[in-house]
């Protein structure tokens, strides 16, 4: 399969070039600049990606770059910097630090990496050194007002490079440039689809797995749902899923989900864990041991029910890209990684070896495919949940009582959501029991009674986030309906702080 590979430099942008060549139906991989993998044939070009280094660093990422020449590049921000100063040319800090939008004032006619991109595009700059003087045989391409040279070409070889960022939003016609890069330098097909993905990963699971058994635990969520649907596809009944109750769900989700599975044509099972759950959770109220107690749990129901399963060899698991890909330490990791695990591991003495489909999706990647395969809307454009569930959305002790009027009051926001048509604008949004009582009246009594806090969040990724501005009247119908139906709630607020400082869970 023809492949771009990103060879990251530690930029905070690397994954979006990445997810810019894949908008393209290009495939392609990150991988550290200093563990570049073999280049064989079927790789169409490299990227050289940013980083939050100077090349007058002393520790500044130093690329092996014997492929040069013999493959296109495109050097991107601290790529261009990088290639400029290893072939003779001169790179310096600029007077000022060149960050945020600029216009091309000049671009070469003809040039294949900007064809149709006119002057005066608007492109992104986020750099502190700046390239003086390029080096000989290499011939300018653009430049922008402050910017003289913002892009050259190595003339004799398909090797490009630019100081700005195609892959970021503002620059206008980036994914031109990228495309021009990727299909037209390139010479990449087009043909990475989700149809394409599909066929490749049954094919290969089918060979992978043979006639082996798999045991994968579903979670109702997008991502182990979809790994479900290739290695079903892939294998038939002899992909055998486990559904756990861990009684910390959403009101209804477990029979609900499970029926969706079932008529999915899923080989699974439904195990009702509810009261292990509650067992181990008892008397916790440190969040981290709350959690700590439910993953603990989960391992334990999840095996004692993988071995029920004879002769089962592997075990599936819905890992995608942003989990795998290696991070690249210049000045700490490119990526952000979610310190939440649910499932540490499973214990060792399984000896299961590991199936992972997804492990080169995006998350709106695996989502297409997801459609793609027919999976149901209810399903597929789920808010997001986390593993833990309703047990960090209890703050202190939880119980089975606390459980379910939480889950009531949680039922009444999202259905409000729902029939609003307000579900789908929000990136998540739930309910928070809170561990105090306060003062009410209703009727001619006093009540002392439960609060609940209401969130919702806009967000991308969950890694930051702002509070939605739902409608005031919205709010106050869910208020009413709440305190007038969840017996032992007498009090709404909604959670108005953003991500960071505050975080999307409250615990
Ligand atoms: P925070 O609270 O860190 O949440 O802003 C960011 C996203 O992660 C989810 N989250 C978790 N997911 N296990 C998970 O699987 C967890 O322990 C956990 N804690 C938070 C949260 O729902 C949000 O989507």
């Amino acid at each position: 399969m023809q492949t771009i590979i990103i060879l990251d430099h530690g930029s905070q942008y690397t994954q979006l070039i990445a997810r810019k060549v894949r908008e393209l139906n290009v495939y392609c991989e990150i991988h550290p600049y200093n563990k570049i993998p073999d280049l064989g044939p079927e790789v169409a070009g490299v990227i050289l990606s940013g980083s939050p280094c100077s090349v007058r660093d002393e520790n500044a990422p130093q690329t092996d770059l014997s492929f040069k020449g013999r493959i296109p590049v495109l050097g991107i921000c601290y790529g261009a910097q990088y290639m400029a100063d290893k072939f003779g040319g001169e790179v310096i800090a600029s007077k000022i630090r060149e960050y945020g939008r600029a216009r091309l004032s000049h671009i070469e006619a003809g040039n294949k990496l900007l064809k149709g991109i006119p002057v005066n595009s608007q492109v992104w700059m986020s750099h502190g050194d700046t390239i003086l003087r390029l080096p000989e045989d290499y011939t300018l391409i653009c430049s922008t007002e402050n910017v003289e040279n913002a892009g050259y070409k190595v003339n004799g070889e398909e090797t490009y490079a630019i100081q700005f960022h195609p892959e970021v939003y503002h620059s206008t016609d980036g994914l031109k440039l990228l495309k021009n890069f990727v299909v037209d330098i390139c010479g990449c097909g087009q043909d990475w689809t989700e149809a394409s993905f599909i066929d490749t990963t049954v094919s290969n699971l089918k060979s992978q797995l043979s006639n082996d058994k798999v045991v994968l635990g579903l979670s109702g969520g997008v991502d182990s749902s979809v790994a479900a649907m290739l290695l079903h596809k892939a294998i038939g009944n002899n992909l055998n899923c486990i559904f756990v109750d861990n009684g910390l769900l959403r009101k209804n989700e477990f029979e609900d989900v499970l029926a969706s599975y079932k008529d999915m044509g899923l080989n699974v099972v439904g195990v009702d864990a509810k009261h292990e759950f509650y067992d181990a959770l008892k008397g916790l109220t440190d969040p981290e041991k709350k959690r700590k107690a439910i993953g603990k749990t989960f391992i334990d129901v999840f095996d004692a029910q993988a071995n029920k399963i004879n002769g089962v060899k592997w075990l599936a698991q819905g890992t995608i890209y942003p989990d795998v890909i290696e991070s690249c330490s210049v000045k700490g990791p490119s990526v952000t990684i979610k310190s939440h695990h649910n499932v540490g591991g499973l214990p060792e003495h399984m000896k299961l070896k590991i199936v992972e489909p997804l492990r080169t999706l995006f998350k709106d990647e695996v989502r297409k495919v997801g459609k793609s395969l027919g999976l149901k809307p209810e399903l597929l454009n789920r808010h997001p949940f986390p593993g833990p569930g309703l047990a960090i959305r209890i703050l202190g002790e939880v119980t089975g009582e606390k459980v379910k009027i939480l889950q009531e009051v949680d039922a009444i926001f999202i259905e409000n959501l729902k029939r609003e048509k307000l579900y789908d604008k929000v990136w998540q949004a739930g309910a928070v029991l809170l561990p105090i009582q306060s003062v009410g009246v209703m009727g001619d009594e006093r009540t002392y009674e439960r609060v609940v806090a209401l969130r919702a969040v806009e967000s991308v990724d969950g890694m930051t986030a702002d509070w939605s501005h739902l409608p005031y009247d919205f709010l106050a119908e869910v208020s009413n309906q709440i305190i007038n139906r969840v017996k032992g709630v007498n009090r709404v607020c909604y959670d108005i702080s953003s991500k960071p400082p505050a975080t999307i869970e409250w615990e």
